[in-house]
């Protein structure tokens, strides 16, 4: 079990765009992947974006836990996923606020407004097409996992300050679920 080091908001690893996987098949994103997964186990979150461990690549990891999936059809939970040189398709204007907060920004939480309904696309491990239509928190994970990709943190997105502030504050003045973190 390899457990890596997460950059925290500030390194510039994760204020860059990261670089497309020439090879998703390649022995060393396998390596990376295995490693991603361990770290993600250990610190307990929903999802982990390569630039988090200090490796500029655009590939991410996420799972949809079954508490925080509302159960519509495109938000059943799900195991987890690994997307390389993902693509997001946002489909209609619907945006909805939810919680957040980030293994790079530890102890914080802010508000921040997501597409609702979105269309991702990307390859597997084995370079294999995978494309899903999602909502909710399926939805909203995958734009913060990609959103690291383009060297957007979660903050960055908060449009209201005052919903933005440390976690046990947050969840004591708004009634936050305990949970709001999504990597
Ligand atoms: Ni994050």
């Amino acid at each position: 079990m390899t457990v890596l080091k997460i950059a925290r908001m500030g390194q510039s690893v994760l204020h860059r765009c990261a670089d497309e996987i020439p090879d998703p098949t390649a022995p060393e994103i396998r390596r990376l992947v295995a490693d991603m997964m361990d770290t993600l186990e250990d610190a307990d979150g929903a999802g982990l974006a390569a630039p988090q461990v200090f490796v500029p690549l655009r590939l991410v990891l996420f799972h949809v836990p079954a508490h925080r999936a509302s159960g519509a059809d495109d938000d059943t939970p799900e195991a987890l996923t690994v997307l390389i040189n993902p693509v997001l398709e946002p489909l209609g204007d619907e945006k909805e606020i939810g919680w957040e907060g980030c293994l790079s920004v530890p102890g914080m939480m802010g508000a921040v407004a997501r597409h609702t309904h979105l269309r991702y696309r990307g390859l597997t491990l084995e370079g294999e097409t995978i494309e899903r239509t999602v909502s909710g928190f399926h939805a909203r994970v995958v734009q913060h996992e990609c959103d690291h990709l383009d060297g957007i943190l979660y903050p960055m997105r908060v449009t209201d300050m005052s919903m933005f502030g440390f976690a046990e504050e947050m969840r004591e003045r708004f009634s936050a679920p305990a949970d709001a973190a999504v990597d």
